[in-house]
Formats: C-alpha cells, structure tokens, sequence
C-alpha cells in the first residue's frame, strides 16, 4: 500500500529510537572507553559524566557494569531527556535507578561533581565553533576534574568527512542516511544531517541537523593540553583487513594509515 503521510511527520519516540539504533552501541561505548580508562588510568572507571548526553542511553547502561558504577548525564533539550527517562531510566533496576542522574543544563555552565572519566560523544562538542569557546569548554571540564580523572572525546575526518556526499546504511527495519550538506574549508564549518527511510514509507528527511565545526586531532589536542591535561593521547582504530575498522582503539604510536574517513578518540588525562 501507498504511503500517504506528509514526509516528515515523525513522532519523537519514532525519531530517537531510529537514531539510537543506527548511530548508539551503548555496551560497545562501555567496552571502548573502559579499555581506554584502564590503558590510561590503569583501572576501570566507576563514575561517568556524559556531556551532550540527549538520551542518556549510556549513561543509563552505565549503571548496568554493577552497584559501584554511576553516572551523571547533562542536555540542554529536554526533549530527549524525557524519551530517555521512560525509555532507559525508567526500565533500569530500583538498585540501578539511585546510580543515575539525569540533568537538564547547559555544559558550559552546570556545575559539576567529581567524575572519573567524563566523556562528549558523537562529535556533539563540534557545536562549539570558536577556539575561545572550545578552550572554555575544555576549561571548565579540567576544573570540575580531579587529578587522575579522564576526559574523553571522539572526532571523525579524512578526506570523505570533507566532502559534500550522503553516505547510507541499510538496516533490518529502516535506512540511515548520513549527508554532508556543506563543508567550508576555509573555516571547516560544515552542515551536517540524519535522514531515516523506514521500510514501506517515504524517506524522511532533515530528521536531525547538525551546524559544526569539523576540528582536527591537532588543534583538539593543542587545546586539551593547553587548558592543563597532563597527557593527551590520540586512540584510532584497528584495520578488519577488508578495508574497514576492527572496533578496536589503540595509542596512537607515531604513524596510523591516511584513510578516506575515519572516527577516534583522544584521551585527556588531569
Ligand atoms: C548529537 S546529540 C548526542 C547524543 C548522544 N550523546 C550520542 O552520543 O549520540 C547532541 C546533544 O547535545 C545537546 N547539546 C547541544 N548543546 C549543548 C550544550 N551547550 N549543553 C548541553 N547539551 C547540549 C543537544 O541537545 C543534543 O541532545
């Protein structure tokens, strides 16, 4: 049968739900950051911070490594906050619901309790276009921070993420659509978004947008260690041997391949 909805009519349960599934793998989160914790910290870290954490499905799955762990999630958009209160929070243990907090606030400004290990993922710090308002950032992350916590970021580039091209993924129920829309080298300010085709319906288009900076590992690293980080490390991923990633993050030793596109870490440690 036809499929007469107007395209972009999209609930938000529906609109998260597809994102989480196509851009989130919570427990493989977990596993990557621990491995980098232990690597840098030389232990497991307990008590997680999530900047930018919209849904607070990691923050969430947090809590589900045992009693000891917990963690803090912080987003400006209360929208999110509230589909990942009833469909994360509100499905943890009574025990796994004391570990979480879910906090509505602006990074730049929430004041912070000790963390071991606070993290920014998916390129949502990006949203910060200027030295001085990254620099702040990074700032105010070093001083909420006690000595030996950990500060943990991803970036992506190469050459593809630079390149005005829609990239898609075809999963069991939907297609996910990643499109540069617009990329500036002169300035790196690039326009990204999200489109979803779910299966028997219309692509929908424009379901998430993103207005950022493309930073690079050196001017990241150059600020991280410029605000007070002691060590900053760049982790990037292991090769399949099929031209693709292994998921697997290690220190960064002096020489890693050129790809055409690739996602990493950089571990900042107080
Ligand atoms: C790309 S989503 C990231 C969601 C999730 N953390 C992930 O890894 O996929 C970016 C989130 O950052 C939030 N955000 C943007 N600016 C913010 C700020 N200054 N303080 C807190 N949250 C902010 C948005 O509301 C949005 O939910």
């Amino acid at each position: 049968m036809k499929d007469k909805r107007p395209l972009n009519l999209i609930t938000v349960n529906t609109k998260y739900s597809l994102y989480e599934e196509a851009v989130q793998n919570a427990p493989g989160e977990i596993e990557t950051l621990q491995h980098i914790s232990k690597i840098e910290r030389g232990k497991h870290s307990k008590v997680l911070r999530e900047d930018f954490c919209g849904t607070g499905l990691l923050a969430c799955e947090w809590a589900k490594q045992g009693t000891a762990f917990s963690s803090l999630g912080v987003d400006l958009d209360e929208v999110p906050l509230n589909y990942g209160m009833i469909h994360h929070f509100e499905k943890l243990s009574i025990k796994e619901k004391k570990q979480v907090q879910m906090l509505k606030g602006n990074v730049l400004e929430v004041p912070y309790s000790t963390a071991d290990m606070v993290v920014a993922l998916n390129f949502s710090y990006f949203i910060f276009k200027t030295r001085d308002l990254m620099k702040q950032y990074f700032k105010k992350v070093y001083d909420g921070l006690p000595a030996g916590s950990l500060f943990v970021i991803d970036l992506f580039g190469g050459v593809e993420a630079q390149s005005v091209c829609e990239e898609e993924t075809e999963h069991k129920d939907f297609i996910y659509y990643w499109d540069c829309q617009k990329f500036d080298p002169v300035t790196q300010e690039s326009f990204y978004a999200i489109h979803f085709r779910p299966k028997g319906r219309k692509k929908l288009v424009n379901v998430f947008t993103y207005d950022w900076r493309l930073w690079t590992m050196p001017e990241l690293r150059d600020l991280l260690q410029e605000v007070g980080f002691r060590r900053v490390t760049p982790y990037w991923e292991g090769d399949d041997d099929e031209g693709g990633g292994n998921g697997v993050f290690s220190p960064y030793k002096n020489e890693v391949e050129n790809c055409l596109s690739w996602v990493a870490y950089l571990a900042a440690l107080k």
